[in-house]
């Protein structure tokens, strides 16, 4: 029993016919932190919008940070299936995204654009998944980057369908 404690994680391979399960499993890393980086901006804004657009933004902020939350641990997931370890410090989530912080006193409308153009430099990472899967033999990575890129650049539509005046 004490040596079941022992265990340390290690990428171990499959055989389910996916080639170069290594690199896409790094592209889903990159992914995966930009996710995970999004869902705490977007909460942050969540928490810290004010003025006459709060209801709107602080209700769909909810929804997309919610939605984020359950897509990383399907991609970290899809990685294990993968053979690969998921990303396991937040110091590999930092290093791989392309997420930055915007800083503070920040406008609502600042927050709606900064939200969008994030949503949409994910996207394109996720169709960066897309290409890459194409010919390795992938349909499951291929399906899920699918969603992902159509769940983020409607994202960006809905927030700055909110700010237009
Ligand atoms: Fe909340």
């Amino acid at each position: 029993m004490k040596d079941a404690l022992k265990v340390v994680p290690s990428a171990s391979p499959v055989s389910t016919g996916v080639r170069d399960t290594a690199a896409i499993a790094q592209a889903l890393s990159g992914v995966l932190a930009d996710t995970y980086r999004l869902v705490f901006k977007t909460h942050a804004y969540h928490w810290n919008v004010e003025g006459p657009l709060f209801y709107s933004i602080h209700k769909l902020t909810e929804e997309q940070y919610e939605n984020m939350f359950a897509a990383a641990d399907e991609l970290a997931e899809r990685i294990r299936a993968l053979g690969e370890l998921a990303p396991s410090t937040m110091a590999q989530i930092i290093d791989n995204s392309k997420i930055e912080d915007h800083g503070v006193d920040v406008t609502a409308a600042e927050m709606i654009e900064d939200l969008a153009s994030d949503h949409e430099r994910v996207a394109h990472r996720f169709h960066a998944v897309v290409e890459l899967v194409e010919g390795r033999k992938d349909p499951v990575t291929d399906d899920l980057a699918t969603a992902r890129s159509a769940f983020h650049e409607s994202a960006a539509w809905m927030l700055r369908a909110i700010a237009k005046s």
